[in-house]
């Protein structure tokens, strides 16, 4: 295997400057407060147990999207909603312009609740049951079990440690798609669990062997504003218009801005057969976004960029405080992730058992995902996320330390 490429570093827009904060503790959460919110991540586990399970973060709203939901609230402004035309498609389209260099068409966007809402409906549009669904692995669990529930047939794209970082061999990937007809791939870039951001010529050689076999590529990019300095995002519809003419793009303000609840995420549908076939759908089955979600969108989109870079410097800085102190473990594997704030941890080479997340659960009262959620490859590994304080994190990381030493 080959060592990775990268990507420019460069972002095309000029980087915003940081509004800097009043507050020192922006990024710094109390356990205490985090357990007051229903959120499942610190719901879900009882009192001693500290949770880097579920991807969200501990985070306060960013205030500028606290203002939007604060006056919508105040407007009484929680009727059934009318929208006239698509509601993100004008500020996706800008921000994927600003960000990326890329100007999709409003006119393909699409609303839904979630991503996996969106994964569903294009898999249900595009294949048949017994159809194969190219799909990396490991791989985010929800899109494992939605194909398994809806009788598709996964062929795994494996994702091979190449290095520091994560690759997959693409002559072994033609293979199969030849072999098995398969008829989507569901690209997941940058990439749970491992957070590998795709360079360009890998995305290229996915287009093309999606051009020979005519793949609709379903481009999950739902962590790109959450890649570091080095690792740019490309979308991958921007790759060219006949690459857009066969992607369905799916993304939200979920994970930058950390809005998971607010079910407000929306698909960019270049591919005019599938976007034909969602057309036809009756507009009940797939449901309506709601004003607060779209309000804390816009916001986010519109005015939350200087504490999107704050929070990005600070997970970047939480990366990589995690990395040096998971490296001072006896036989835990990390390869820093590229983007996200979600690590990928090899434990099969320290004494913790064939379920490692069970191992950390019973000895160092940590909440982790087991990597065999993740599918085949996810075996003696765990999912950790480190979208927290550092004084949280510190603990998370001691805790897991100290179980190690017996
Ligand atoms: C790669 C990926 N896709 C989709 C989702 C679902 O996100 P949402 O429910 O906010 O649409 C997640 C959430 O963790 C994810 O990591």
């Amino acid at each position: 295997v080959t060592a990775a490429p990268t990507n420019a570093t460069r972002p095309l827009a000029p980087t915003p400057t940081r509004a800097a904060s009043s507050n020192p503790d922006e990024f710094e959460p109390s356990p205490e407060r985090c357990r007051r919110k229903h959120s499942a991540k610190w719901h879900r586990v009882p009192d001693d147990v500290l949770p880097a399970w579920l991807a969200e973060t501990d985070f306060d709203l960013c205030p500028a999207v606290a203002e939007a939901i604060a006056q919508a609230v105040a407007r009484g402004d929680v009727g059934y909603p009318d929208w006239l035309a698509e509601p993100l498609a004008g500020a996706f389209s800008e921000r994927m312009a600003t960000r990326y260099g890329w100007r999709p068409d409003p006119s393909n966007v699409r609303h839904v609740s979630d991503l996996i809402q969106a994964m569903q409906v294009v898999t249900e549009l595009w294949t048949t049951r017994g159809d194969g669904v190219v799909l990396q692995v490991p791989n985010y669990p929800p899109f494992l079990d939605a194909l398994d529930n809806m009788g598709r047939r996964p062929i795994p794209c494996p994702m091979l440690p190449s290095g520091d970082t994560w690759t997959f061999d693409v002559d072994r990937l033609e293979e199969d798609v030849a072999r098995t007809r398969a008829k989507l791939f569901l690209l997941v870039n940058p990439h749970n669990p491992t957070g590998r951001v795709l360079a360009r010529e890998e995305l290229e050689q996915i287009a093309s062997l999606a051009e020979r076999h005519d793949l609709v590529v379903l481009s999950d990019e739902l962590h790109a504003e959450l890649a570091y300095p080095g690792h740019l995002h490309i979308p991958f519809a921007s790759l060219g218009e006949d690459v857009e003419r066969r992607t369905v793009t799916i993304t939200s303000a979920t994970k930058s801005f950390n809005l998971g609840g607010l079910r407000t995420a929306l698909a960019h549908i270049g591919d005019e057969r599938v976007r034909a076939a969602w057309d036809r759908l009756p507009s009940e089955l797939l449901g309506s976004v709601n004003v607060l979600g779209v309000d804390a969108t816009l916001a986010a989109w519109r005015d939350g960029n200087g504490w999107l870079e704050r929070q990005c410097a600070h997970l970047h800085a939480m990366r990589d405080r995690l990395v040096t102190k998971i490296g001072e473990l006896p036989g835990l594997e990390l390869r820093a992730p590229q983007a996200t704030y979600l690590a990928w941890l090899d434990c099969r080479g320290a004494r913790v058992g064939d379920e490692p997340a069970a191992f950390f659960r019973r000895r160092a009262r940590v909440e982790l995902l087991p990597g065999t959620m993740f599918g085949p490859g996810g075996a003696g590994h765990v999912r950790l996320n480190f979208g927290t304080g550092a004084r949280i994190l510190d603990e998370i990381v001691d805790r897991m330390a100290a179980s190690l030493r017996g």
